[in-house]
């Protein structure tokens, strides 16, 4: 994907604060602190487009990024993060439920979980939603760089056992960093894209 433009074009906390539906979105959930705006930046060659941070709860909003005119990246406030007060968690919660129940043009939700470590109860219930609604499910295992290659497989194989998915390919390491996979994660998004574009028409 040759990136011509890559835009911050809203920030939303709630439906009446979206952009239209008239691009297709791709949206980006998973645990707070696990590499969801690293990994937009780095799919999209900047460095700070998203804004990213060492501490969990750095995006507290939904992000709508225009790429190219022709679709958005979507990025939503993270889970999990144990640092927050329960009304807070609950706040995000309902940000991200609110987005993921109501958004037509909404073709993919794609889940990031560290490669590293075994998914939470969390990540299971995100990713039997997203099943559930009928989206692809990619899993995008992030922070690839802090493991050998060597340990690739057997991790893999964890997230693929937690998460009950069929089809490994489905999992793919990535790393921000060394952006490892990354012609590959956006062979994926290109594929959805076009589908649902044919769909359309
Ligand atoms: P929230 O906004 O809190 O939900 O977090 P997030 O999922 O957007 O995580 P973010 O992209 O802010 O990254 C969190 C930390 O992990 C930052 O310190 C990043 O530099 C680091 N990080 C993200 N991706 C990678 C990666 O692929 N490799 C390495 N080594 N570090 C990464
Ligand atoms: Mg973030």
């Amino acid at each position: 994907m040759k990136i011509i433009k890559a835009e911050l074009e809203r920030i939303a906390v709630n439906k009446k604060q979206y952009p239209e539906e008239d691009l297709f979105e791709i949206a980006f959930a998973g645990r707070s602190n696990v590499g969801k705006s690293s990994f937009i930046n780095s799919m999209v060659n900047r460095n700070n487009l998203a804004r990213t941070s060492g501490k969990p709860g750095k995006t507290r909003t939904i992000n709508f990024y225009n790429i190219n005119e022709q679709f958005r990246f979507v990025d939503l406030p993270g889970y999990g993060y144990a640092q927050v007060s329960k009304t807070e968690k609950d706040k995000w919660g309902y940000i991200i439920e609110e987005y993921l129940n109501n958004r037509k043009n909404l073709v993919e939700v794609v889940l990031l979980v560290d490669i590293r470590h075994e998914p939470t109860e969390q990540d299971l219930i995100m990713y039997n939603w997203i099943k559930t609604f009928d989206f692809t499910g990619i899993v995008i295992a992030t922070k690839a760089d802090k493991i050998s290659k060597g340990k690739y497989q057997a991790n893999i194989k964890d997230i693929k056992n937690k998460l009950k998915i069929k089809d490994t390919n489905l999992i793919m390491p990535y790393s921000s960093l060394k952006k490892t996979n990354k012609d590959m994660v956006w062979q994926r998004f290109e594929e959805i894209l076009i589908k649902e574009k044919e769909q359309q028409s």
